[in-house]
């Protein structure tokens, strides 16, 4: 294996060469490199900015303005790379989660007869790709100053983290002047496997760092939701929301009904499950997933995606213990996810929409995130 240093040099240079080269028209992305380790910043005309680095395809930053124009970083996080590889817990802030994001159960799957089995890191099952899952790797990073955009590439190698096939993929960042980061994933495999990437930025509209979530206002438009074991598997059934804590088809404060006695709440902590978004028929169309709004600033949120599912993740395992780039703790619910995906487990549930990506298919998804207030 080569050394990081030398795969970074080249693709760094290619990347300075081509910011040089290009007539600077107020738009072209910032490229820094420290550690052999690559940092872009996405700025657009509104002076929101989004900051990406290579490792672990992590967005580090999201400043986007409240009602009343103060900027403020909304995205958990570090400044350095070392705090995201040092930190005593490591919960998966900003990254890229694969090769298959959310959990299989016990770790195994079959395809066409031949069992797999993966490392167990979320006993008893398999969580977000594994050990070195796609957020602790090193991504090729490319800059595409015409459409404001990142892209970063990785070739996941047959049987890394237990996995069949070679996976060439890549997500692309970028940042348009309506305040949206819009991500692509892009992937192609030589051996049929599963995949299902996302994105595990952790959301706090207040500002990273300013208390809990409980009082922004979700609205996901779902109107079922795939119930879990108390080892966070899905039982395979998709029962409606209504009457339930689990229903947000109309905006109400994360915070309302999370106490509630409710046996799908115990298992999750609180909030984390997936929604199976209503689609209107449109498999793989773009269509709203979510808004959030937060009271106190005015911002908001809005989701969309070509994905059948969203994971609403809402911080239960942040405990105080972490403290963020600003020096601010990350409280219990101090921020929360929402993963575009496909259904958790689905390698094993013959009924959810199919993960498995096979040669000569293309695995094409996308999610918009968009920012605005109120
Ligand atoms: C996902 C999972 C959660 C948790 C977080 C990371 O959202 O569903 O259970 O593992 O990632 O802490």
């Amino acid at each position: 294996m080569k050394p990081i240093s030398a795969i970074l040099r080249p693709c760094f240079g290619l990347v300075l060469m081509s910011v040089l080269l290009l007539p600077q028209v107020g738009k072209a992305v910032e490229v820094e490199t420290a550690d052999d380790i690559q940092f872009y910043t996405l700025k657009n005309a509104n002076g929101m900015t989004v900051r990406i680095t290579n490792y672990g395809a992590i967005i580090m930053s999201i400043v986007v303005p409240d009602r009343e124009g103060n900027m403020a970083d909304i995205a958990l996080g570090y400044n350095d790379i070392a705090s995201y590889t040092n930190a005593v817990d490591k919960p998966y802030f900003g990254a890229v989660v694969g090769r298959y994001g959310n959990r299989i159960a016990k770790g195994k799957f079959t395809i066409d007869d031949q069992e797999y089995s993966l490392a167990i890191n979320n006993p008893p099952n398999s969580l977000h790709g594994g050990i070195i899952g796609f957020d602790k790797v090193i991504w090729n990073g490319s800059v595409d100053d015409e459409t404001n955009a990142v892209t970063l590439s990785y070739l996941a190698k047959d049987g890394e983290e237990g996995y069949p096939g070679n996976l060439n993929c890549s997500v692309t960042y970028r940042l348009t002047d309506e305040n949206a980061i819009e991500i692509d994933y892009l992937a192609t495999t030589d051996k049929a496997t599963p995949i299902n990437l996302t994105q595990h930025t952790y959301f706090n509209l207040k500002g990273e760092g300013e208390g809990t979530i409980l009082g922004h206002e979700l609205m996901i438009n779902a109107r079922r939701f795939t119930p879990v074991d108390e080892t966070l598997i899905p039982t395979g059934k998709t029962p409606a929301v209504q009457g339930t804590p689990f229903d947000f088809t109309t905006a109400k404060p994360i915070g309302r009904d999370i106490a509630a006695e409710n046996e799908q709440l115990k298992f999750g902590g609180g909030y984390d499950h997936n929604w199976v978004l209503d689609k209107g028929g449109q498999t793989g169309e773009m269509t709203l997933a979510a808004t959030v709004y937060e009271p106190k600033t005015g911002r908001v949120l809005e989701v969309s995606t070509t994905e059948p599912g969203l994971q609403f993740y809402c911080g239960n395992f942040l405990d105080g213990r972490l403290t963020g780039k600003s020096g601010k703790s990350y409280v219990h619910r101090g921020g929360f996810c929402l993963e575009t995906q496909h259904y958790p487990d689905s390698p094993n549930q013959p009924n959810f929409p199919s993960t498995i990506l096979k040669p000569d298919d293309e695995y094409a998804t996308k999610t918009i995130f968009k920012f605005s207030t109120r």
